[in-house]
């Protein structure tokens, strides 16, 4: 157990937890919805270990720094206090609550930069410790969630959380003048993007609940939308198509059996009630599950709809890989809360250029990087 001589006064842990936020912003892109947060183990007044929530889904920031410090070989009896950007998870997610993970360390000091925004968890973390006997404490200021994750105050706002619906991250390849398919006999038709930028969309891929796509581009490209290396094919996403008129052909790849080395989610095809009841039980049979929805619409679906019925089977994060008609209409209507834009090195173009809806778009914690021979755009949006 440290004297309280040891322990690291407020100056020094303020800094700690500086450092932890600027950090842990690094992985905005792959955590979002959910907040960037950096954890420390300090032991005698050293930090022994540095964790951050790395992906979405996977384990919080204060389970890898526990972990960490388990591997830096310094005693457990020796850790102090835990610092954390956040205050810990008291509830089951996707993974177990931290709470449960801090109080099995038997670490006695917990000190946190932020309270967590979310009315129906505020608080909570911080009292369950502090009810088992920790010290508990939060140092205002040290940091602020409107510097270090700015949308996680959108997605547990009260306007949000009211009218819940996936946060949905949207990724397309384009060519240098906006468009999304490549000039007629391009390298045999294919690829925009180069195999880094691919291999990124598999990973991506496995770490959202769904891949959402219209019928105009299972009937361009006939894709079938799985997990493929290095993406993690144990947690294929499911398959949403979006085809009012049911003119997903039967024999779409999407319904044939994966290769070896891939893995596929099942197929939902949402249409329009009522839609042919001929092709209903033929795509059906082919393997799809058919969803009808009621839209005042006779042309679409409603947007809002889909978003409702994604909401509801579980989906939090969505990956929207959609051809220009739709993408258009989600950005419209103000469905989109990500984009990862991949730009490859190819002139010219066929079909619609989203050049000028890219100019009015406003982004938030914009950042431009390169990924072998394409240039990526990631960024939050706006509303
Ligand atoms: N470069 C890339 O990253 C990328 C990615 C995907 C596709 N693409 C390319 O894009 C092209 C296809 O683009 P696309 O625009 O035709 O296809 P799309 O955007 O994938 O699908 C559009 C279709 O979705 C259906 N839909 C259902 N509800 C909708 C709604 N509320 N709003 C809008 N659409 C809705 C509509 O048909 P129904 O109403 O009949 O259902 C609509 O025609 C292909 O050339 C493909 O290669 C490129």
């Amino acid at each position: 157990m440290a004297s309280a001589s040891s322990l690291l006064a407020e100056p020094a842990l303020r800094q700690i937890l500086a450092e932890l936020a600027g950090a842990a912003r690094a992985f905005r892109f792959e955590v979002a919805p959910n907040p960037c947060v950096g954890a420390a183990v300090v032991a005698g007044g050293a930090v022994i270990s540095r964790g951050f929530h790395r992906v979405w889904g996977r384990e919080h920031a204060e389970i890898d720094a526990l972990r960490l410090a388990e591997l830096a070989g310094v005693p457990k009896a020796e850790w102090d206090t835990l610092v954390v950007t956040l205050e810990p998870c008291s509830t089951t997610g996707k993974t177990p609550p931290c709470t449960d993970a801090i109080l099995k360390s038997g670490i006695r000091r917990v000190v946190v930069g932020e309270l967590d925004p979310d009315p129906r968890h505020r608080g909570r973390g911080l009292e369950l410790l502090r009810s088992a006997g920790l010290e508990v404490e939060h140092l205002q200021g040290a940091a602020p969630l409107v510097d270090v994750s700015p949308y996680f105050l959108d997605w547990t706002s009260p306007e949000r959380l009211s009218r819940p619906r996936p946060w949905i991250l949207a990724k397309w390849a384009q060519t240098r003048s906006g468009q999304l398919s490549p000039p007629e006999h391009f390298g045999g038709g294919r690829w925009i993007s180069g195999q880094a930028a691919r291999d990124e969309v598999q990973l991506l891929r496995s770490r959202v609940e769904a891949i959402i796509t219209g019928i105009g581009t299972v009937l361009a490209d006939d894709p079938r939308l799985s997990v493929r290396p290095p993406g993690d094919l144990s947690r294929p996403p499911m398959r949403v198509v979006l085809d009012s008129h049911l003119r997903t052909p039967v024999s779409a790849r999407l319904f044939q059996a994966c290769p070896a080395g891939e893995s596929a989610g099942p197929v939902h095809l949402l249409c329009s009630a009522g839609a042919n009841a001929v092709r209903h039980r033929a795509l059906e049979e082919a393997g799809a599950q058919i969803h009808g929805l009621h839209s005042d619409d006779p042309d679409h679906l409603r947007l809002f709809d889909i978003a409702q019925w994604l909401w509801q089977r579980g989906v939090r994060r969505a990956l929207l890989e959609a051809g220009p008609e739709l993408l258009e209409q989600c950005f419209h209507a103000g469905g989109i809360d990500q984009v990862r834009v991949i730009t490859g090195n190819v002139n010219g173009g066929r079909g619609e250029s989203l050049a000028l809806r890219m100019s009015r778009l406003r982004f938030a914690e914009r950042l431009d990087r390169e990924c072998g021979e394409d240039s990526v755009l990631e960024a939050m949006v706006v509303r």
